[in-house]
């Protein structure tokens, strides 16, 4: 916490050398209690209620942790990177030099035209009490340095005081205000930025990858060109740029609409160097960084991926989610990192509800599961795999006479100079060579379809347990699901592996085509992996079907080829991009 006083005032002392008369003065302080932006002093209008915070009255501050000048290091003297927790501790509020003032939440005191010469004020806060200064009415700020992180050790409230002594008189007031939480963004929310990673000069499947991905983005109207990380990955490239932060936003009050921050939430993988990314390249005017506890090496449970958000409602047992609401998924008998769980639910707004994703082999929620904009009572849908829907499509194909054509269109390896050959990254000659027919004969792969469809039917009812949203309303998109054809990569590092085996009687599974459902929601434009889907007289029948269906929404689709880029590798055109969404969110409203 740090208060900072910004005019002139009488210097206080903070031990009292005289005895003092206590009540006869009655200073007032005053911060935005009614949250429309402004500090009312002449007025009362700030006044009900000011001492007590809660969810409809009180004033709010913001964690003030950008890094408006550009001061902070990420290397020591040496030149050496520092370390996840030292790159952490720097930004605009660690320090006493007031470096962003628009994220202060003003405070004033209201003038004593009474007080001698002689008269000095207090003003701190608890319960972290920090310095002050006084008189004629002050203008003061307050920010936060630090974010909630367990509210059993801070909430993020704050109880500012004012003391005024006037020998020998003396009288004391206070003023409520809590830190705005940490929101992560839905879909409904309109896009700024569109980030990915750059491929270098020899890395054709992620250049292709762009090249498509800017095509889609600007159809979608974003008009900001896609953002490019520097490549990462000391063991492999990480093209996952879902995955190793989530941007997150804290918005409070302000004259002129909401005033935000951004907040980039790094995984709680400490191994993942491309985590670094959210202070060495994001941080900065308006942008802060998030470093959850260390020690959880690179597991796929806790890669970002594995956190969408619910867009707002209000649930069945009333509970009104006006900032939407995290979702995330556990694998069986494991859970995600408990310092981000505990880190997540202490903002106290978006609560994650816990999914199932152990059957899937990388085991993320944006595998089965999606929200678009809608035109029904909410204004928005969920979007889940189908498997039956997959089937009859291929059934379709074969009651037409077309069932040896090759179920998997992929064709274009020219170019590709990656991977290993057979394995986990380059695409599977035999698969390549399946045909609808045989896919239509296979028992085995039925049956493993059935199984991922049980799956995402459960996860289905526990999002429909909790949101009023029609049935009739979802949105099923063709998608069918095998059993991995490699064996899992284990980085070696002595952490847990990224991807744990399957729990006895289950499997993992992952998506036989680019799985269209992990694409991105850019308003009524969807930007689609491209499904290399079987061709009939010269037409993707899949890529088809998928339009179809996006349209029940009203939504437009581009297809993005990902197929060497990211599908070979277990993700998509959502795992290898990220998101920077709208931020003037009035979430205390
Ligand atoms: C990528 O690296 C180059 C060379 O070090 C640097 O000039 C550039 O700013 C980096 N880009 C980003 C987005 O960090
Ligand atoms: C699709 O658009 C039409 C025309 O604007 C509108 O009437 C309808 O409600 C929309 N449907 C959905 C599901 O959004
Ligand atoms: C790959 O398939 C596309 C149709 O999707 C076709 O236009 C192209 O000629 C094929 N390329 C090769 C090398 O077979
Ligand atoms: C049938 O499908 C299963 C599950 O995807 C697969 O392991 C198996 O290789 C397939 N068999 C044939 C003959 O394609």
């Amino acid at each position: 916490m740090f208060l900072t006083p910004s005019i002139t005032g009488l210097i206080a002392l903070t031990s009292l050398p005289f005895s003092v008369r206590s009540g006869a003065l009655h200073p007032d302080i005053r911060a935005d209690t009614n949250r429309d932006g402004q500090v009312d002093t002449a007025g009362d209008t700030d006044l009900p209620n000011k001492a007590v915070w809660t969810p409809s009255s009180g004033a709010i501050f913001l964690p003030n942790i950008g890094d408006a000048t550009g001061r902070c290091p990420d290397t020591d003297l040496t030149g050496q990177p520092l370390s996840s927790t030292e790159l952490a501790l720097c930004n605009d509020a660690s320090g006493d030099d007031l470096l962003s003032p628009e994220y202060i939440a003003p405070l004033q005191t209201v003038p004593m035209a009474d007080l001698s010469e002689d008269a000095y004020g207090h003003v701190y806060a608890t319960p972290d009490a920090t310095y002050d200064r006084l008189q004629s009415g002050l203008v003061l700020g307050i920010d936060s340095r630090e974010l909630v992180t367990d509210s059993k050790v801070w909430d993020g409230s704050v109880l500012v005081r004012f003391d005024v002594y006037d020998r020998p008189d003396s009288g004391s007031d206070v003023v409520a205000l809590k830190l705005a939480p940490v929101l992560t963004h839905h879909h409904l929310q309109p896009v700024d930025t569109i980030l990915s990673i750059a491929g270098s000069a020899k890395n054709t499947p992620q250049r292709r990858f762009l090249s498509d991905l800017d095509k889609a983005r600007r159809r979608a109207g974003v008009e900001e060109p896609i953002f490019l990380f520097n490549e990462t990955g000391e063991i492999l490239f990480d093209q996952w740029a879902q995955d190793f932060f989530e941007p997150a936003y804290a918005s409070m009050p302000g004259p002129n609409g909401p005033i935000a921050i951004r907040v980039m939430i790094r995984s709680a993988q400490s191994t993942r160097t491309a985590g670094r990314h959210v202070f060495e390249t994001l941080r900065g005017k308006g942008v802060g960084g998030f470093q959850p506890a260390p020690g959880f090496g690179f597991e796929e449970i806790n890669s970002f991926g594995n956190l969408e958000t619910i867009p707002p409602y209000t649930s069945k047992s009333g509970v009104e989610y006006k900032a939407g609401r995290i979702i995330t998924s556990k694998h069986f008998d494991k859970m995600p990192a408990e310092s981000m769980l505990t880190f997540l639910e202490c903002q106290g707004m978006q609560s994650p509800l816990v999914l199932e994703s152990g059957w899937l082999l990388i085991g993320h929620v944006d595998e089965f599961v999606q929200f678009l904009p809608f035109g029904n009572e909410l204004g928005w849908t969920i979007a889940v795999p189908d498997t039956k829907a997959a089937f009859e499509v291929l059934e379709d194909i074969q009651r037409k006479g077309h069932g040896g054509v090759k179920a998997i269109s992929f064709n274009g390896t020219a170019g590709y100079d990656g991977g290993w050959p057979g394995g986990y990254g380059s695409p599977d000659p035999d698969e390549l060579r399946l045909t609808v027919d045989d896919l239509l004969r296979n028992e085995t792969f039925k049956e493993v379809n059935e199984y991922a469809q049980r799956h995402i039917d459960a996860n289905l009812q526990v999002l429909l347990s909790d949101i009023d949203l029609p049935p009739a309303d979802i949105i099923r998109i063709p998608i069918l699901f095998k059993t991995p054809t490699f064996e899992v990569l284990d980085l070696g590092d002595g952490y847990p592996p990224r991807i744990t085996p399957p729990i006895p009687g289950e499997m993992q599974v992952m998506s036989l085509w680019p799985e269209t459902i992990n694409g991105v929601v850019l308003g009524k434009h969807y930007i689609a992996p491209k499904p290399w889907g079987p061709i009939v007289e010269g037409r993707d029948v899949l890529a088809e079907a998928v339009k179809e269906v996006y349209a029940k929404a009203n939504m437009s689709v581009s297809f993005v080829d990902d197929f060497l880029s990211h599908h070979v590798w277990g993700g998509e055109v959502h795992c290898g991009s990220n998101t920077l969404r709208e931020t003037a969110v009035e979430w205390w409203d």
